[in-house]
Formats: structure tokens, C-alpha cells, sequence
């Protein structure tokens, strides 16, 4: 019996993405890298940039993290190059197994089973708990886009352990919140009904069956390009630049502790390799795409960073919408309503790449008999992955309605990171377990870079706090649990049996 490393052959993986239920192949370069954008742009430029800049203490007066100051230009630098070699061992291994299931499905031919597991259960943490932070970051500037005409209660606006976490670290409105909110059976009630109720109605639209149609991606991706070039010519002519300094007020240790949670904004370009199945010509397209929007990303990232940390001092992007607060503070407060209203358009879209993302993981797993195969069943109606979009969507909604955002933000991006660690450990692994295979596009100096793509990501993890590393860890052992108990068992590898044929999802959509 083969064991838990056992690995898939890539003619397996390769004859799974042709058979005749497989998706169509409609995508170009062009649309690989709208989709891009539209999965990156989101929560981490419009949220978290604050927190990178800021810092953050709790009730103690002690440093939870320290944050880059102006410096944070060089938190994207870093990142940028981070993710660049991430992103070179995606192309490589996303043109030679052009299949759905992304990192998970490259690990399996690379790394064996188990190792794919653990990355398919990482994955989780980078589609599923990564959309909660964006449904809280939604739901914060929603409630500041609507203020003007009325003010949702912040019982209701405000998760329990969002308050909890908050009224820890010393804000003393959430502290009276705690006391004054509803209480039921002694416990307040604390819940965010904005960010349940978003998840519920993309959970829904998913369900019927909108698509992740390239016309309405390039829509948004047109939405989020204007606000941000509005807040950039904006910001860009009151820049004063004494809040330049100091510009590196905590240092080095600043410039990465900012970068592993300003990482958030990065997660998604990776997100595309999911498409491989549906994209023309992927030992060409995939490459350029992942590579052009990472490259554009970065480049927007780094002219807002210095907008923002121009426009006001540093400190006062403490917020949870620190882009439109940059602009309300400095005076301009009918372009941060504009900003607002950009922004949750924005991350409306990228909810919408990631509940559809998710399942189609879930899929490959299935497919794999690591999942049940009923988790890869098909709506007779609606022709959607109906049963994991409705379990997705409903888990993604109650973490909404009570997390704590910034712990979210931690979860998603340690287990991000490290997949992306595994990822480029397989390229190497694969050069010399296969060398014959045809590689469409290569991984130039692969040993430099595979090896500093994975120390990389490890060193941007090493600057989460504590409280990431435990979480993770027991994430991680609840997955092996899991494993033991289920796939190790159903594995269609390892038992010998043909994949399951499930039903692919629909397929993108090209109009
Ligand atoms: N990069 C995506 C965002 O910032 C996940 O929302």
C-alpha cells in the first residue's frame, strides 16, 4: 500500500484537467491579470495598511507588534520580493500542471500526500478565514460609508472578540461596550451583523449561480483602480513631508513585523493558479499573469503607502479604514466618503474570488477522496458546487459575526506563508525527482531562489506574533486528526482506486 507520501503522477494530474468533464479554457494573459487584481486589491491596502504603519499595544502598554512608520514602503519592498519568488515557483508549477486546486495539486505530485493535506488544509486558511477578515474590513467601512444618515448600533457592528480584543488593548468604548451591550445568560451580546449579513448574500449569489464573470471582475478591478488614483492625486498634492520623520521610527524590526500583516494585501496573486484550467495556452499565460499583476500590485502598493504615511502622521492610521481616515483627518472628507464607498466595492469583489475559490479546492480534494465526495456535488438546477458554497459561506459568516479582524489577519497569513514555503520547496523537489517533464517556463537560478522564496516566507512568519504561532499549531493538529481519520483512509490514491468523477464547478466565465 503506498503511504502518506506517496505522490500523484503529474500524467494523472494532467489527464484529470483534459477529461471531457473538465472546465473550459476561455482566459488570456489580460484576464488572468484582471482577476489578479481583483482577488489582491482588497482589505490589506484599505485595512490593514494601518495596523503595518501603527503598530499595535495591548491593555499592558505592551507591544503586540510594532509598526514601519513611513518605513512601510520598505514593508511592500519586502514583500514585493517576497512574494515575487513565491510567485516565479507558482508560474513554473502552475504551466507545467495546469489543473485546478493550485498549490494543493502541485504538492501532491511534489511533496506526497500528506504534505498536500497539510497545504489543501492552509489553503483553507487563506480562502476561508482570509474572507472573514475581509467581511469584518468590509463591514468597518460600510458603517462609516452610511454614518452620514445613520449610525448601526456598535452592538451590532462589533464581533465579541473584536470588542473583547479592542477593549484589551485599551479602547475604553469598547471597554463600556462590554458592560452595556445586551446581555443574555450574563454574555453580551456582541455580534457583526454587516459583515454576516455580506457573507450570506455572496453565499447566496454563488448559490444561484453568478459566475465570476471576467465582465464583472473588470468592473470592480476598474472601481478599485479610480479610488485608489483619487486618494493618490488627492493625498499626493498635501503631502507634508515632516510626517516623513522619523522615517523608520521602530527600525528594521518596524519594516518586518509591518510586513507580516500588511502580507494580507499580497494574498490572492496566487489565487489565479486556480484558473489553470480554464486559461488558454497556461504554459504561457499562466507566468505572465502571475507575474504582471504581482508586479502592478506592488507598484500601487508602495505610491499609496507613501501618499498615506505623507498625508498624516504615521499614528493616525490606527483604524480599521486608515485610507479614507487619512483623508477625513487631512480635511478632505468628501474624498473619503468616495474612498469608502470604493472600498467596499472593492472588497465585495474580493469576498467574491475567495467563496468562489474555496470550493473549487474543496473540489480537488474531493476528487482526491480526501474530502467526502458528496463536497464536490453539483446543484441540479443551478449547476453549482452547492453543498461547499453553502458550508463555506455559513462558516465564513458566523467567523464574521463574532472574530477579532486583526487575529484573522494573523491566521491567514502565517498559514498563506507557509504554503507558499511548501510551494517552493516542491519546485526543487521536482527538478530532481522529474527532470524530464516539460517546463514551459523554468525558475531561472531555481536553487537561489526556490531556497530564499521558502527562507522568505518563513523569516515574514517569524513576524507574527505568538498568539499566530499557537493558533496555527493547533490548527495544524486538528487537520492531521482529520487526516488520520478520514482521508488516510479514503485516499484514492493510496487505496488504488480511480479518482471520484465528481462534477467540476462551473467554470469561469468569459463574456
Ligand atoms: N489580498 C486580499 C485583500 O487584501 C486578500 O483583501
Amino acid at each position: 500500500m503506498p503511504s502518506i507520501f506517496s505522490r500523484k503522477a503529474i500524467g494523472d494530474l494532467l489527464a484529470e484537467g483534459e477529461s471531457p468533464s473538465g472546465l473550459r479554457r476561455t482566459l488570456g494573459v489580460g484576464d488572468l491579470v484582471m482577476l489578479s487584481i481583483g482577488a489582491v486589491i482588497g482589505a490589506g491596502i484599505f485595512s490593514t495598511l494601518g495596523t503595518a504603519a501603527a503598530g499595535e499595544v495591548n491593555a499592558a502598554g505592551q507591544v503586540v507588534r510594532y509598526g514601519a512608520g513611513p518605513a512601510l514602503i520598505l514593508s511592500f519592498v519586502l514583500l514585493g520580493v517576497v512574494c515575487g519568488f513565491a510567485a516565479l515557483c507558482y508560474a513554473e508549477l502552475a504551466a507545467m500542471i495546469p489543473q485546478a486546486g493550485s498549490a494543493y495539486a502541485y504538492s501532491y505530485a511534489t511533496l506526497g500526500e500528506i504534505i498536500a493535506w497539510i497545504i489543501g488544509w492552509d489553503l483553507i486558511l487563506e480562502y476561508a478565514v482570509g474572507n472573514v477578515a475581509v467581511a469584518i474590513a468590509w463591514a468597518g467601512y460600510f458603517n462609516s460609508l452610511v454614518s452620514p444618515w445613520f449610525t448601526i448600533p456598535p452592538w451590532l457592528t462589533h464581533g465579541y472578540w473584536n470588542a473583547k480584543a479592542l477593549a484589551a488593548g485599551g479602547d475604553a468604548a469598547m471597554q463600556s461596550l462590554l458592560t452595556t451591550a445586551p446581555h443574555v445568560a450574563g454574555i453580551p451580546i456582541l455580534v457583526n451583523l454587516p459583515a454576516f449579513l455580506i457573507v450570506m448574500a455572496i453565499t447566496w449569489l454563488l448559490v444561484i449561480g453568478v459566475k465570476e464573470s471576467t465582465r464583472a471582475n473588470n468592473i470592480m478591478v476598474g472601481v478599485k483602480l479610480l479610488v485608489l488614483a483619487v486618494f493618490i492625486v488627492v493625498g499626493a498634492i498635501h503631502i507634508d513631508p515632516a510626517n516623513y520623520r522619523p522615517f523608520a521610527p521602530n527600525g528594521w524590526r518596524g519594516i518586518h513585523q509591518g510586513a507580516a500583516i500588511v502580507f494580507f494585501a499580497f494574498i490572492g496573486f496566487d489565487a489565479i493558479s486556480t484558473a489553470a484550467e480554464e486559461t488558454r495556452n497556461p504554459q504561457r499565460n499562466m507566468p505572465r499573469g502571475i507575474m504582471l499583476g504581482l508586479g502592478i500590485c506592488t507598484l500601487i502598493y508602495v505610491v499609496v503607502g507613501a501618499v498615506a504615511t505623507g498625508l498624516v502622521p504615521y499614528m493616525q492610521l490606527k483604524s480599521s479604514d486608515p485610507l479614507a481616515r487619512a483623508l477625513q483627518v487631512a480635511g478632505f472628507p468628501a474624498a473619503g466618503w468616495f474612498v469608502s464607498a470604493g472600498a467596499v466595492v472593492s472588497m465585495a469583489a474580493v469576498l467574491l474570488v475567495f467563496q468562489y475559490g474555496q470550493p473549487r479546492i474543496f473540489f480537488a480534494m474531493a476528487r482526491d477522496g480526501l474530502l467526502p465526495s458528496w463536497a464536490a456535488k453539483i446543484h441540479p438546477k443551478y449547476r453549482t458546487p452547492h453543498v461547499t458554497t453553502i458550508i463555506t459561506g455559513v462558516l465564513v459568516a458566523l467567523g464574521a459575526l463574532l472574530a477579532d479582524d486583526a487575529a484573522t489577519y494573523d491566521l491567514t497569513n502565517i498559514g498563506t506563508l507557509s504554503a507558499f514555503a511548501l510551494v517552493c520547496v516542491g519546485v526543487l523537489v521536482l527538478r530532481y525527482a522529474d527532470p524530464a517533464r516539460p517546463r514551459p517556463f523554468r525558475v531561472p537560478f531555481v536553487w537561489p531562489v526556490t531556497i530564499l522564496g521558502a527562507v522568505l516566507c518563513l523569516y515574514t512568519m517569524y513576524g507574527l506574533p505568538t498568539s499566530a504561532w499557537i493558533r496555527f499549531g493547533i490548527w495544524l493538529v486538528i487537520g492531521l486528526v482529520f487526516y488520520f481519520l478520514y482521508g488516510y483512509r479514503n485516499s484514492t490514491l493510496r487505496r488504488g482506486t480511480a479518482p471520484v468523477p465528481a462534477a467540476p464547478p462551473p467554470p469561469i466565465e468569459k463574456k
